[in-house]
């Protein structure tokens, strides 16, 4: 096809980085032809008919092939293109293009603009049957796109309709006279259900942990079923997007401090693992210890754990046994030995240091853990930065990276600390915001006194000749209940968009 050679050609002149040529056969391409197929043939055969049940599990397989790489995906149509995620498709000439033409004349007939597909553990046919079926009944409705929103808002498979799209636009820019199109930048309800889920994972992980805690105390059987599930959950969305988790990671319940803390130290350990490298089933056994680390806080006196003064002496040495105590109660926790023991070794050594200089005191003098170490970093981190009953107003985190630098060598590891700092790192200038008031901003500095690091920001706007600077935001202003205006979702290199930073800063 000619025309489809033409449009190629001009796509890659125009973009400013090639698009994603997708090699034969892709799963994408069976999954646009199934999306034009199946609603056709769900009205002429049965379920069961042979050529139905073969489309059907071409589809599926389709499917979890695209999965196995990430757990959500959209598909999306966009200005006579088709996109996964933000990739633009460059799908061969022939038979593919037609019928992905043909499907975007479909979608457009019901005001939709793709799907976004959430990966379904325990899928079966029935699943895929109803969403085919919803599909076609949307176009007898008076509005097919709210209809079908509202049927599938709870399904493996949601349409994208215009709300999904807000932000959405594709800009020019005329350096030397040419015009470079950049990615388009998309709000999606993808982002979103991965926000929604990893928050939901945090409160589980609060729930959970309170349960744990409760049951030991009572003297009660625990067993390790429902934490390991909340752990590996949080390890999906944070090999999805570090950025969702992490952010999380700044929720500060003063009332609930050691609860907090605790989830939050499995997060930051996550997330330092997963940085160095670690496999899925490591940073999942390093999250468990994480959430486990203070367990033994469950036998330190609560007057102790809550006192706004400093500790005695001997009320410090008291404070002191809890790592030892986490050992111990992680021992009574139900579960396989060999699994337990690789739990217990960052709880018992978070405050043993990398010199061996803290405590518990023991003849034990090998060198600390790997989990160790990290548990250690994100623990000294979130108890610096958030406000505890003696420290109510928190430390912002370039002070706490301090501290903790100073500490680099005696309790804490030097270059896993440097990992760290990159980690959590304060937002560079140039990167590009996307807050949950569906805006993109780009940081322009970092005041001194911000908020956990949270920057000022100049909100892009758009206009016909292309991206331009909008109103400064700052990220730490807040309402009049102390909630913030904005939350930042995601980070973006501008490169990423074709957008030069100084362009728009300067
Ligand atoms: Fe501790
Ligand atoms: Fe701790």
């Amino acid at each position: 096809m000619d025309g489809g050679k033409a449009d190629m050609e001009t796509a890659l002149a125009t973009s400013s980085k090639a698009p994603f040529r997708p090699p034969a056969e892709q799963p994408i391409e069976t999954v646009i032809q199934s999306l034009l197929r199946l609603p056709q043939l769900v009205k002429i055969h049965q379920p069961n008919n042979k050529i139905f049940a073969e489309n059907l599990g071409l589809f599926r397989k389709a499917l979890s092939a695209i999965w196995e790489e990430r757990q959500i995906f959209n598909l999306r149509a966009h200005r006579g293109r088709f996109y996964m995620d933000s990739q633009k498709l460059a799908l061969p000439p022939g038979p593919v293009s037609v019928t992905a033409q043909k499907l975007m004349e479909f979608l457009d007939k019901r005001g939709l603009f793709g799907f976004t597909f959430i990966r379904k553990e325990d899928m079966k046919d029935e699943d895929v049957v109803d969403f085919i079926r919803a599909v076609n009944q949307c176009s007898s409705q008076e509005k097919p796109a709210e209809w079908l929103r509202e049927t599938l808002s709870e399904s493996w498979a949601r349409p994208l309709t215009d709300s999904d799209f807000k932000i959405a636009f594709v800009f020019k820019e005329s350096a030397d006279g040419s015009k470079v199109q950049g990615r388009p930048l998309v709000w999606n309800s993808g982002t979103r259900t991965l926000a929604v889920k990893a928050r939901k994972s945090y409160s589980r992980a609060m729930a959970v942990l309170t349960s744990v805690e409760t049951k030991l105390m009572e003297g009660g059987a625990v067993s390790l079923a429902k934490s390991r599930r909340v752990v590996q959950d949080m390890v999906e969305s944070l090999f999805e997007d570090e950025r969702l988790l992490l952010n999380l990671s700044t929720i500060r319940d003063y009332d609930d401090y050691t609860c907090t803390h605790s989830v939050n130290v499995a997060i930051l350990s996550m997330c330092l693992g997963r940085r160095l490298g670690l496999s899925r089933v490591a940073v999942a056994t390093l999250g468990l210890s994480g959430l486990f680390h203070d367990l033994g806080k469950v036998d330190i006196p609560i007057s102790l754990i809550r006192k706004t003064d400093r500790f005695t002496p001997e009320e410090y040495e008291e404070v002191k046994n809890h790592s030892l105590f986490s050992f111990a109660r992680i021992l009574q926790i139900n579960a396989d030995h060999r699994f337990k023991t690789r739990l217990l070794q960052a709880p018992f050594e978070h405050h043993l240091g990398v010199d061996l200089g803290g405590y518990p005191n023991s003849e034990f003098n090998a060198p600390m853990s790997l989990f160790g170490r990290i548990v250690a970093i994100a623990d000294h981190y979130d108890a610096l930065t958030s406000s505890r009953s003696y420290r109510p107003v928190p430390m912002n985190p370039e002070q706490a990276l301090d501290i903790m630098t100073s500490a680099a060598g005696k309790s804490l590891d030097p270059l896993l600390l440097k990992v760290f700092i990159n980690m959590v790192g304060i937002y560079p200038i140039g990167t590009l915001l996307v807050t949950d008031t569906r805006e993109v901003a780009i940081v322009a500095e970092t005041p001194p006194d911000a908020v956990d690091a949270r920057p000022l920001a100049f909100l892009m706007d758009r206009k016909d000749e292309g991206i331009i600077r909008g109103e400064m935001i700052n990220l730490s202003d807040t309402d009049e209940h102390g909630q913030f205006l904005r939350n930042i979702l995601r980070c973006f290199h501008p490169s990423d968009f074709g957008i030069n930073a100084s362009d728009i800063l300067l």
